[in-house]
Order: structure tokens, then sequence, then C-alpha cells
């Protein structure tokens, strides 16, 4: 298996994710709603800053969950269902990045709920 090294990475890695994110009973509802030609390559983008050096996300992406009504057991299985489709289909130093900075940011939004 090899590591996350493209822009097309990152954009297979979110689009199976998604899959996942959006059959899910627990979080599935969440995206439901999104228009995912616009949303899914905006994420992509947010990770190929990330890992492959690709400029270009520029949002606030905080922001954009705070008016979620999001819980800790919701990060759980975000998180649960990312790593799970990182370890399906890679394998590697980004793909261990990708696992670990999701980590981080799950923590930091977890931290800022009230
Ligand atoms: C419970 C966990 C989460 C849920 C339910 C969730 C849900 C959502 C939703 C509904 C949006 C669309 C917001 C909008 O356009 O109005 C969004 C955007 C986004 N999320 Fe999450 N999210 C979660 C955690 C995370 C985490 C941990 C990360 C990163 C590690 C992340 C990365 C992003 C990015 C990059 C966007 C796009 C923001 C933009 O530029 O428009 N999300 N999320």
């Amino acid at each position: 298996m090899r590591d996350i090294e493209t822009y097309e990475d990152c954009l297979l890695l979110i689009t199976k994710f998604y899959d996942k994110l959006l059959v899910d009973d627990q979080i599935g509802h969440f995206f439901q709603q999104l228009d995912l030609t616009h949303h899914i390559p905006k994420v992509a983008d947010f990770w190929a800053f990330i890992l492959v050096d690709k400029p270009g996300y520029s949002n606030n992406m905080m922001g954009a969950h705070a008016k979620l009504d999001l819980h800790e057991s919701d990060f759980k299985r975000w998180l649960q269902l990312f790593h799970e489709t990182i370890t399906e289909y890679f394998q590697g130093e980004k793909s261990n990045l990708a696992i670990e900075r999701s980590k981080l940011v799950a923590w930091t939004m977890t931290s800022k709920l009230s």
C-alpha cells in the first residue's frame, strides 16, 4: 500500500470518507444537506494543504463548525471513520500525519464546546 502523495490522493480519501459519513447513523445527518460538489473539494484542499503542501485552502475551518451542535461522541465517531478510511487506502508517513493532525484538530474543537 502507498502513502498520500498528491491532491488526487486527498480527493480520493475524502470522497471515500464521505461515503461512510453520509450513511452513518450517528453523524450522517450533519452532512446530508451539504452541496457535496463544493464541499468535498474544499475539505480535500484543506488536507492537501497539510499533507502535500498544496496552497489554496484559505477558509475559516474552525468557524465552519461553530454553528453546529457537536458533542464529544460525534468527534469520536468522525475520527473513527476518518482513521478507518485512511488505513483502508493508504499507509506511511503522511497517512500517520493525517491521523495525528485530525486528532489534534478534533481535540481543539472539542475543547471549545460549551
Ligand atoms: C463531529 C465531527 C465533525 C462534524 C459533524 C463536521 C461537520 C462539518 C460540516 C457540516 C461542515 C460544513 C459546514 C458548512 O459549510 O457550513 C464541515 C466543514 C468542514 N470540516 Fe468538519 N466536521 C467535524 C469535524 C471535523 C474535523 C475534526 C476536521 C478536521 C480535522 C474537519 C474539517 C472540515 C473542513 C476542512 C471543512 C470545510 C470548511 C470550509 O472551508 O468550508 N471537520 N464539517
